[in-house]
Parts: C-alpha cells; structure tokens; sequence
C-alpha cells in the first residue's frame, strides 16, 4: 500500500512515520508512506498556499492551484483508489473504513489547514471525506497520521502476530476483552484462573464472554450495530 499525504505542514509528520510499527512496516516494503509539501507545488510567490475567504470572514482558505498541481503530478504517476480529505465535516473514521480502506493499493490524503480548502477541490479532487471525531483540531495532519496508523497495522506482515490485529476492539462490533501477563499475583490481585488452565476452548470463551460485557456496558451502541 502506498499513502500519499499533501500537507503544508509536512515535517509534523516526520517523526510519526520515522518511529516504531509504521517505521518496520516502511523499511520491509509492506507500506510507503510519501509526504508532500503543497508549498513545492504552489504558482504563487513567496510560496503562498492560502488566501483570504471570498466574501469576508476570519481564517484563510487553502488554494485551488497548488492542490491541483499535486494531484496532477501524483495522478500522473498512478492511478488512486481514493483521494481522502480529512476535515470535521466528514464522515466519522470507523474500524470498519479502516478494514475498507487498508485493502486500497494508493491512497491520497489531503489535509486541510485554517479554515479548510477552496470547495472546488472537494467538488473536483476529492472521493471521500472522513473525520477523525466530533472535535476540530488546527489542521488535518493528526487526522492523516490517525487514519494511516489504522491502516498499516492491518497489513498482512505488518504487526509481529498475524492474528492481532483481528481481535482488536471492533472488529467484530466489540470491545477487546482484558488482558493480563506476569506477574500471576500482583499484590493479591491475581490473574483469572482459566487465563492459567491452558484450556484453549474455555479461554476462547471466557474472552468472548468479557468482551461481550464490557461492550454491553461502555458501548451498547456497537451491540445494536451487530443485530
Ligand atoms: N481537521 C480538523 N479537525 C478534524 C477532524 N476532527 N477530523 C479530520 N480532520 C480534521
């Protein structure tokens, strides 16, 4: 999978993308992550990438033309399974867009900043449009880190036990279920008793059973999802 992030902002991302799974998942060729700054693609000078709001109004706009000079150059590259905008506006990123989506061979994220971006990129650019929650952060770049984090992990090869990530929380409409590792008794709080019986089965569905319960109780919303 190969994710283009266009971004003005683009050494926020650096460290993110240079560190840990999304780090292993780079070097082994399994994920490539390119990041692009829209002030190299702007016609403006000074590297302009934004102006003030038609019409009045606090806040500046991020330009059509820089964008669409990214959009081309990369489109001419490849072809892309989808061109993401992230904004607060969108439609909420769930576990189940992220399945969606970490199917996708080329992905572009484009990230707003101050007031967003000129409509005419969405109306002509964009395929689809996510937030990341019901919250307005000062740009998109949180967003676009958020979403490819969600997606790389779910590559096959990318996280050291295949079947990890199948029993996050969510993927099958429930919360994960407790997790414990040594010591067996911390201080008198001990480990349950089946987690120790080496009984394959009846931990298979003790864990069911607590992720069960603790969805009934955080998030029954989820449960009325799988009906
Ligand atoms: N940009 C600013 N706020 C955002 C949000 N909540 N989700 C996605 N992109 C954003």
């Amino acid at each position: 999978m190969r994710i283009d992030i266009i971004t003005c902002l683009p050494r926020l991302l650096d460290s993110f993308f240079g560190q840990s799974i999304l780090k292993r998942a780079q070097d082994k060729g399994l994920a490539e992550v390119v990041v692009h700054d829209l002030r190299d693609y702007t016609p403006h000078k000074g590297r302009q990438v934004d102006d003030y709001a038609f019409g009045g109004g606090a806040g500046m706009v991020l330009m059509i033309e820089p964008i669409a000079r990214c959009l081309d150059t990369l489109r001419s590259q490849r072809r892309y399974d989808e061109i993401l905008y992230v904004t607060p506006d969108g439609e909420n990123f769930t576990q189940r867009i992220a399945n969606h989506l970490s199917l996708k061979e080329n992905l572009v994220i484009l990230c707003g900043h101050y007031k967003g971006v000129d409509e005419r990129v969405r109306q002509r650019y964009v395929t689809r449009e996510i937030s990341i929650g019901d919250y307005v952060l000062s740009g998109g770049e949180l967003a676009a880190a958020v979403i490819s984090d969600a997606l790389i992990r779910l590559l096959p090869g990318v996280l050291s036990d295949e079947t990890s990530a199948l029993t996050d929380s969510f993927q099958d409409d429930l919360l994960a279920p407790p997790v414990y590792t040594r010591p067996a008794d911390f201080e008198g709080m001990k480990v349950p008793e089946v987690l120790l019986s080496g009984h394959e089965a009846r931990i298979e569905q003790w864990r069911f059973e607590q992720a069960l319960e603790r969805t009934r109780q955080r998030r029954p919303d989820l449960l009325d999802e799988r009906a």
